[in-house]
């Protein structure tokens, strides 16, 4: 299975995004462009799709089947890598989520499933959400769910991937955000791990922004996360 390293391009615009990639040289990483991004400029995404990056749109859908599945046959249009929804929004919007995605020739990007959003505590879960199920059960159930509808994977911590894994079969997807070198870093990320931890516990994907984008020397951050991430692969 492919693992790689996605960098969040989490920036207010495409002037900044693309400054940002000026300092990879040639290199071509995988990115994730999110709603941020998106709605300042829809055009980025065949910009940096010509260019030669894979795209992940974090667009996170949520919607009746039939919109989902429509705006998911656009997405498939616009020849990125991977995107995803909320498992919350049911099997028959995933299922109808998947149709959508497919090309008549049978070609689709990956769709990647968000279980419980990690600004979502417990405590939330159960006096706002009425959810009484503890967190931990309600992601795991969630992720059957999408495996069930057929999707490729969740999101999800790299501190909950072996179970996603041992619960949806291993070629079940995982895409982890949360990731930082040197544990937690004071910012809004709780549970966070290390790339290395990532590897070890079933993470098939990162996804990594301020420890990138944040600092002086982006494409060194970059290398360093893709050598303890992928190791002795490189
Ligand atoms: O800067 P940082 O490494 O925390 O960025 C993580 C990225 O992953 C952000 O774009 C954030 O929106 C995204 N993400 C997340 N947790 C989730 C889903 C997405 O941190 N559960």
């Amino acid at each position: 299975m492919a693992k790689d390293v996605i960098i969040a391009l989490d920036f207010p615009g495409e002037v900044q995004a693309l400054a940002f990639l000026e300092k990879f040289g040639p290199l071509r990483p995988y990115v994730k462009v999110g709603m941020e991004l998106y709605f300042a400029s829809p055009r980025l995404v065949s910009i940096l799709k010509n260019r030669g990056h894979r795209v992940f749109l974090d667009m996170k859908l949520h919607d009746i089947p039939n919109t989902v599945k429509g705006a998911m046959a656009q997405i498939s249009q616009m020849g990125v890598d991977m995107v995803n929804l909320h498992a919350a929004g049911g099997r028959e919007m995933m299922e109808a989520a998947l149709e959508g995605l497919t090309r008549p020739e049978g070609s689709r990007p990956l769709l990647i499933a968000v279980t419980q959003l990690t600004s979502t505590g417990p405590e939330m879960l159960e006096k706002e959400l009425l959810i009484s199920k503890p967190m931990e059960e309600t992601v795991l159930h969630y992720a059957k769910n999408a495996a069930a509808a057929g999707l490729d994977g969740v999101v999800c911590s790299a501190l909950e991937a072996q179970r996603i894994k041992e619960a949806c079969g291993a070629h079940f997807v995982t895409v982890t955000p949360g990731i930082r070198f040197n544990g937690p870093s004071g910012d809004d990320q709780k549970r966070v791990a290390t790339p290395g931890f990532a590897r070890e516990n079933g993470g098939d994907y990162i996804v990594v922004g301020r420890p990138i984008t944040r600092i002086d020397d982006p494409k060194a951050a970059y290398e360093r996360c893709l050598q303890e991430f992928l190791g002795g692969s490189l």
